[in-house]
């Protein structure tokens, strides 16, 4: 009988180009700087929709009807309060505890309390959905709240998504443009292929467990620097370089000394990325005349200096560059700029829980073992005996 032949495969550390899925759900073309949500460019969504109806589209696959919206929109505003008991949960969290820590631990916990599983019942699957995107937001603000001392805000009824979480947060109605710009900001950071967060989502999701520990899994992936944590870093980085003459220094000495520059880079982007370029102008927009704000203005020449130095290796800014100015303007407090990118990137997350459902098998890929065999077991005394 012929036995199965083993393909070797040749190591890509990172997972580099290997394709570990198929979805329909978002299209990223690194070389030509295009993004797509379900077929449609972030250009346009960002123009024209809101980040509830692209949550729709990404989770279900279509733009919603008026009326499928509407209905959305109802069962969001319904769940957005959480649990007394989570709350006091989240009282007990150290306050100098980092907030994407808060929410994963939060996320996971929304689990204990709705822990009946039906994988297969598109019911479940919404209701699920529902209470994720309207939960996390909730619990966002509350953990900046209760860190201070204070009460959680309610969340307010005649307010949207965007505009509500605004006011959770600082307990005081936006304005809304500032709403608006939000929700765009929202919109662009949904979901973007399979990414770090995304693939660690899908990989807990690929056990069958419950969409609470996927999403959990999803946002500690997602604090690390060199993912969803880089928009933090841009900011205090903006601040190191304190003025406009000595950004091209500080470009200098990272390149000296081999330091990454964080908002800068991608896998898959090899010009700047589209979402970068849509963030510019919102900043422009809220800085509106440059002189007005000196870490718009370090940021432009920053961004100069680093395509200047790195832009032939297809190094340019990132989703991650512009939004922390961004997020700062609008009364986001910095440790919170990736807790308000998992707010986002809930939606892709789910989106990709619920595609994977439909034809799920197991993560279980494969390594190059580099070890020894055959070693013998050596006794406490014979390890004792080393010459130290
Ligand atoms: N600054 C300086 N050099 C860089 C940077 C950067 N930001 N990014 C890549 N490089 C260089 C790197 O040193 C390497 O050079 P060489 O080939 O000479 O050794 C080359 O470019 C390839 O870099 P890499 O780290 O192997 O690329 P990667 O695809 O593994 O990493 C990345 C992608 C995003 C992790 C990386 O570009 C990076 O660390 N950027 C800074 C952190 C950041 O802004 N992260 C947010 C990413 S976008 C949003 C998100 O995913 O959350």
């Amino acid at each position: 009988m012929a036995s199965k032949m083993t393909t070797v495969c040749e190591y890509k550390p990172g997972l580099e180009g290997i394709p570990a899925a198929q979805s329909s759900i978002s299209y990223v073309d690194g070389q030509r700087g295009i993004l797509e949500y379900r077929g449609i460019g972030i250009e346009e969504l960002a123009q024209k929709s809101t980040f509830l109806e692209t949550a729709y589209l990404l989770i279900w696959g279509e733009l919603p009807t008026n009326e499928e919206l509407e209905a959305f929109k109802k069962e969001i505003l319904y769940h957005r309060r959480i649990k007394y008991r989570i709350k006091d949960m989240m009282k007990c969290f150290p306050e100098t505890g980092h907030p994407m820590d808060a929410l994963q631990a939060s996320a996971a916990a929304l689990g204990l309390f709705y822990s009946k599983r039906a994988l297969d019942d598109p019911d479940y699957i919404r209701r699920a959905v529902v209470r994720i995107l309207a939960k996390i937001p909730t619990m966002v603000a509350a953990f900046k709240q209760m860190r201070k001392g204070n009460e959680p805000v309610q969340p307010c009824d005649h307010l949207d998504y965007a505009a509500n979480f605004l006011y959770m947060l600082n307990e005081q109605e936006p304005d809304p443009i500032a709403a608006r710009l939000f929700d765009v900001c929202l919109m662009l950071h949904a979901e973007h292929t399979i990414n770090a967060s995304t693939f660690s989502a899908m990989v807990t999701a690929s056990t069958l467990t419950d969409p609470y520990a996927v999403v959990a899994s999803a946002v500690g992936t997602l604090a690390g620097p060199l993912h969803g944590g880089a928009n933090e870093e841009v900011l205090s980085m903006l601040e190191e370089i304190g003025s406009v003459d000595n950004v091209y220094p500080y470009v200098e000495e990272c390149l000296q000394h081999k330091r990454k520059i964080m908002g800068f880079g991608h896998r898959v982007y090899k010009v700047k990325d589209p979402r970068a370029k849509i963030l510019q102008s919102l900043a422009e927009q809220l800085f509106e005349q440059p002189g007005c704000d000196k870490y718009y203005d370090i940021a432009v020449e920053f961004e100069k200096a680093v395509e200047e130095k790195l832009g032939y290796k297809g190094i340019y800014a990132n989703v991650d560059f512009y939004s922390g100015l961004v997020y700062c303007k609008l009364g986001i407090p910095r440790d919170l700029f990736t807790p308000v990118f998992a707010i986002a990137r809930v939606a892709g997350w789910l989106a990709h829980w619920k595609e994977q459902l439909e034809e799920n098998r197991i993560y279980r890929p494969t390594q190059i073992y580099t070890g020894s065999h055959g070693v013998s077991y050596k006794t406490m005394a014979e390890r004792d005996s080393y010459p130290c």
